[in-house]
């Protein structure tokens, strides 16, 4: 269905870009993500953390489905600079190098270090979109990045790892306002885009300005906050902060050039 957006349209078009949000990964459907890009956003914390991590030159961050899972992958690999980073209950597993903090992934600390990293919904929903012809880590961090390389798909499916399984006030807001922005920068006054993309486009309208305080409001963001990770509500609504694509190759998480 086409329908037409107040977008301001601007010289040097580009060709259409069929763009779907999913507000859970439950959602997708195996021909969704076949020959697609993909976007995974975790807002909370999963994707800001793997952007800080590789903008902090880690050589990569293998993304996991599981603690046991993780903890297999860094005994098997055997080698000293790997990292075994995890999370449950927002809270660092214990025995493991680091937790979920976009904070603790420092450059002294992930400097060519490679990570595998298991968290409650972000890592499993990046792999959930595995079948993708590319798969993207977005959060606000990268906002520009993402939004550069979707005026080159043709296809492009949002991907909202939400919360144990529901829907993500942050994760809806951050698609909402990827979406807008490409429609502003590119001029396109109208997409071929899903029932999901409509309702994000519109929270993210009315969000972009001011998304601390989006996360603030939210009920991740106000655990994490009633947890002792408010600073990390600071980290995560940083618009364009850290400027790296991360993108998934033979089941790492590498910088895109
Ligand atoms: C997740 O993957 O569920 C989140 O990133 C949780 C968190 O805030 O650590």
């Amino acid at each position: 269905m086409h329908r037409r957006l107040n977008a301001g349209v601007v010289a040097g078009r580009c060709a259409k870009v069929e763009v779907r949000v999913f507000f859970t990964p439950s959602e997708l459907k195996e021909e969704t993500v076949r020959g697609n890009t993909v976007v995974v956003i975790d807002v909370l914390r999963a994707s800001t953390t793997i952007v800080a991590a590789l903008c902090n030159g880690a050589r990569g961050v293998i993304p996991s489905g599981s603690l046991e899972a993780a903890t297999e992958l860094v005994v098997k690999l055997g080698i000293e600079d790997v990292l075994l980073c995890a999370e449950r209950d927002v809270r660092q597993v214990e025995g493991c190098d680091l937790g979920n903090s976009p904070a603790e992934y420092t450059e002294e600390i992930v400097k060519d270090r490679l990570l595998v990293l298991a968290t409650t919904n972000g890592s499993g929903a990046i792999l959930e979109a595995r079948g993708a012809s590319r798969v993207l880590i977005a959060g606000y961090v990268n906002a520009a990045r993402i939004v550069a390389t979707m005026k080159k798909e043709k296809e492009v499916v949002l991907l909202c790892a939400g919360n144990n399984g529901g829907f993500a006030l942050e994760d809806a807001a951050c698609a909402g306002m990827l979406l807008r922005r490409f429609i502003d920068e590119t001029g396109e006054e109208v997409l071929p885009l899903n029932d999901g993309a409509w309702v994000a486009l519109d929270l993210g309208r009315k969000t972009a300005n001011n998304p601390l305080r989006l996360l603030r409001r939210s009920a991740h963001g106000r655990y994490l906050d009633e947890e002792g990770f408010g600073s990390d509500l600071v980290l995560c609504a940083a618009v364009d902060a850290w400027p790296v694509l991360p993108v998934l190759r033979d089941h790492i998480i590498v910088p895109s050039e």
